[in-house]
C-alpha cells in the first residue's frame, strides 16, 4: 500500500525569519501526525534552518528546484551536492519553472536523473494548460510530459509524481475528484506501459492545485490519489495541518 505524502510548496515566499515562524506554528502538530509522510518544501535560502527546527520530528524537507549538474560556472543555481544532506525531496518540472523559465521536457528530464543519482526522491510535476484542456489535449500533454520525464531512468519506485493542471494552479478553481482520478489513472497506466506495473503501483501520484482544508477529502477520497502538492494553502500553519490531519484520518497507512 502506497503511503499518503502531504508536500507544502512554499513558492518564493517567506524570508528566514517567516519561514522559521511558520515552522514553529506547526511542527509539533504535524509530528504527531501518524501515517502520512509530511515535506516542507521552503525556498532554498531556509532549507539549512528549517531542517534544525524539524531535527528528531517525522517532518522531511524538499527543495523546490535543482541544476542538473554536480557544479561549476552556473551563477545562481543550486546544484544536487548541496541539497543532499538539506533534504529528502526535489520538485522537479513545476509549471511556473516550465512556464517562466523556459524548462523543457529534456532539462527536467535531466534534472530527474541527477535526483535519483543522488538517492534524493524527485516530485515530477506535469498538467495540462486550459487550452490544452479545453481543446480535449489533456491525455497528449500528460503522457509527452510523464514519458520524457522518465526517459532513460530504470523503473524506480521512489518517485512521485504530482499531477497539477496549469489551470487549478493558485486560481481558487480545484479540478473535481473524480477529474483529478481520472488523470492520475492515466498517468500510472503511463507509468506502467514505461515501467512496468508494479512499479507503476508503488510510485506514489499526488494531485495539486488550489488545495485547501475545505477541498482535501474530496481528493483523497480517490483511489488514485495519495496525496497532494500544496502551494498557497501550506503557508497557514492551520491550514497545512488541516490539510495532513484529514489525510491521515482518510488514508493513513497505519
Ligand atoms: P496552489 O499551488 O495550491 O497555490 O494552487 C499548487 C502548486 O503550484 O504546487
Amino acid at each position: 500500500m502506497r503511503k499518503p505524502l502531504i508536500a507544502g510548496n512554499w513558492k518564493m515566499n517567506t524570508n528566514v525569519d517567516e519561514a522559521i515562524s511558520l515552522v514553529r506554528a506547526m511542527v509539533s502538530e504535524l509530528d504527531k501526525i501518524a501515517g502520512v509522510e509530511k515535506v516542507l518544501c521552503p525556498p532554498f535560502i531556509s532549507l539549512a534552518t528549517v531542517k534544525e527546527l524539524v531535527k528528531n520530528t517525522s517532518i522531511q524537507l524538499g527543495a523546490q528546484n535543482m541544476h542538473f549538474e554536480d557544479r561549476g560556472a552556473y551563477t545562481g543555481e543550486i546544484s544536487p551536492l548541496m541539497l543532499v544532506n538539506l533534504c529528502q525531496f526535489v520538485i522537479l518540472g513545476h509549471s511556473e519553472r516550465r512556464q517562466y523559465f523556459a524548462e523543457t521536457d529534456d532539462v527536467i528530464n535531466k534534472k530527474v536523473k541527477k535526483v535519483i543519482e543522488f538517492g534524493l526522491n524527485p516530485i515530477l510535476c506535469v498538467g495540462e494548460s486550459l487550452e490544452d484542456n479545453e481543446s480535449g489535449r489533456t491525455e497528449q500533454i500528460i503522457a509527452r510530459q510523464v514519458k520524457a520525464g522518465l526517459s532513460g531512468i530504470k523503473p524506480a519506485g521512489q518517485m512521485v509524481v504530482a499531477y497539477e493542471p496549469v489551470w487549478a494552479i493558485g486560481s481558487g478553481r480545484a479540478a473535481t475528484g473524480k477529474q483529478a482520478n481520472s488523470t492520475i489513472s492515466l498517468i500510472r497506466s503511463t507509468i506502467a506501459g514505461f515501467w512496468d506495473n508494479n512499479t507503476a503501483q508503488a510510485v506514489r501520484i499526488l494531485y495539486g492545485g488550489s488545495v485547501t482544508s475545505s477541498n482535501i477529502a474530496e481528493f483523497i477520497a480517490q483511489p488514485e490519489i495519495d496525496g497532494a502538492l500544496v502551494g498557497g494553502a501550506s503557508l497557514k500553519a492551520n491550514e497545512f495541518v488541516g490539510i495532513v490531519s484529514q489525510t491521515a484520518s482518510l488514508k493513513s497507512t497505519r
